[in-house]
């Protein structure tokens, strides 16, 4: 697995990076969110030793990572690399020839991806031909063409229509049921919601919260939705804090058990559970506390 521990990276008098920590495990796809100057580009540098750490440590299955010694990597970077005057399907197999793969296994790599991103069709294009969507999947092939056993995606979906990203988003889940930890960046939360099995949210570079989606949920839920048919108000009958929404009534302060009680003394209950927060709503909540 991935584990990052404790980085601290000043530049001047800019504090980039003040105690990150953050995991990824094999087949987890995780999320890392923040907005515009949070940290993840100095973080994911730092993983990828293009840049010194002043403090802190990233290890690969509790050994210093070292990509392409220690472990294969692919890596997005935040500034995207291709040669724009080869062609699509050369430019992919020449990557997997710089990772080291002979020229036939490298080939049939590109081949496969292309399959697999839907470039086939252009592999004997020119990348300064294709649309900014189209090379960013072929940015994506030659960050996986190597068969990496972890990938750290700098923001991989940025400036993606509708169909490349659940392109883009299919190949890195495949690669994560494949076994690999996917550690992608974002500041699109609806995506990170799709995607991901795991979060960590980054302001002011400080991790604020992360954990499984699941977990962030069910630690951030303290709502209840309670629909009665009655023609009753309940604002008042129900205890705790109540407020109306809609027909339903939300319910904050108050043992369950007896919002229940006295919800199904007003009437026929048709829906009472803890209201699920988005991830959306878990960042503002994180980034305002
Ligand atoms: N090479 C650099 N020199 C000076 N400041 C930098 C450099 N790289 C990043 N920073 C600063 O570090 C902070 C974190 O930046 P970055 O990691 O790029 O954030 P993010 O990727 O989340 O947008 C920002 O305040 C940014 O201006
Ligand atoms: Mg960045």
């Amino acid at each position: 697995m991935l584990e990052i521990q404790d980085l601290k990276k000043r530049f001047g008098d800019t504090v980039a990076l003040d105690g990150v920590s953050l995991s990824a495990e094999p087949g987890e796809v995780v999320g890392f969110v923040g907005a515009n100057g949070a940290g993840k580009t100095t973080t994911m540098r730092i993983a990828m030793g293009v840049l010194a750490t002043d403090e802190g440590r990233a290890l690969w299955n509790g050994s210093p990572l070292l990509p392409g010694k220690t472990v294969r990597v692919g890596y997005m970077p935040e500034e995207r690399g291709l040669y724009p005057k080869m062609k699509v399907g050369e430019q992919i197999a020449y990557f997997g020839e710089l990772h080291g793969m002979s020229r036939a296994e490298a080939k049939r790599s590109s081949a496969d991806l292309l399959e697999q991103l839907d470039l086939t069709d252009r592999a004997d294009d020119h990348v300064q031909d294709l649309s900014l969507g189209n090379q960013q999947r072929v940015q994506l092939a030659v960050s996986l063409v190597h068969d990496p056993e972890l990938l750290i995606l700098d923001e991989p979906f940025s400036g993606l229509d509708p169909l490349a990203v659940d392109v883009m988003g299919t190949a890195l889940k495949q690669r994560a049921v494949d076994g690999a930890p996917v550690l992608f960046s974002s500041h699109q939360l609806d995506l990170i919601e799709r995607l991901c099995d795991s979060v960590a949210i980054i302001a002011s570079g400080r991790i604020i919260a992360s954990g499984t989606v699941t977990e962030l949920k069910k630690r951030e839920t303290r709502q209840l939705r309670v629909s009665v048919e009655t023609a009753e108000d309940l604002t008042a009958a129900l205890p705790g804090t109540v407020v109306r929404d809609g027909d339903d009534y939300l319910v904050e302060d108050a043992d369950d058990q007896a919002v229940l009680q006295a919800a199904m003394g007003a009437g026929r209950v048709t829906h009472f559970a803890y209201d699920q927060p988005t991830i959306a709503e878990i960042f503002r909540e994180a980034v305002a506390r």
